[in-house]
């Protein structure tokens, strides 16, 4: 009978913990450590999950909180792997009050995924952010590094569908 791998009890497998033990060690001296080693980890793992964040904690004698606080403050952190797309809410004044919020039911209803959440199929993941610097174009979402502006809502489903099948 062929052996299963069994993760650790942190929730972690073997590849992972050894390779987040690589990026604390090549990064740990560096100042802002903490930041390098979240940064790396999200770009070579693709999120940093609870579990990573209690690992990175351990490692490097923080406290689990500290690793959080970052985690949760950068919207560029994720705990859960991207989608294959990413769709990103601007929550500034000019695209709040000119339909974003409208906009961001409409994408939850299309796909049943809320915000902050990746489609079950891994396709689209629905993300806020900041004020992007178009707020001319409001309402203003990202999709994955392009701004799209003046969304109008009737043409807002067929941006989704293309997403979910591109
Ligand atoms: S408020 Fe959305 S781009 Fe500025």
């Amino acid at each position: 009978m062929e052996a299963v791998a069994k993760p650790h009890i942190d929730g972690l497998c073997e590849d992972k913990r050894a390779l987040l033990d690589e990026i604390i060690e090549q990064n740990r001296e560096r100042p802002g450590a903490l930041m390098v080693v979240l940064n790396e980890t999200q770009s070579k793992i693709g999120y940093v999950s609870v579990p990573i964040q209690h690992y990175i904690a351990k490692k490097m004698r923080v406290p689990v909180g500290a690793v959080h606080g970052v985690v949760t403050f950068y919207s560029f952190f994720t705990t859960e792997p991207r989608g294959k797309h990413t769709m990103k809410f601007c929550m500034g004044t000019a695209c709040y009050v000119g339909g974003v919020p409208q906009l961001m039911e409409k994408a939850k209803q299309i796909t049943g995924t809320e915000i902050g959440r990746t489609t079950p199929d891994g396709q689209l993941t629905l993300e806020v952010c900041r004020c992007v610097g178009a707020c001319s174009q409001a309402p203003v979402v990202m999709v994955d590094d392009e701004i799209v502006g003046r969304i109008k809502p009737n043409k807002f489903p067929q941006l989704i569908k293309k997403l979910l099948e591109s």
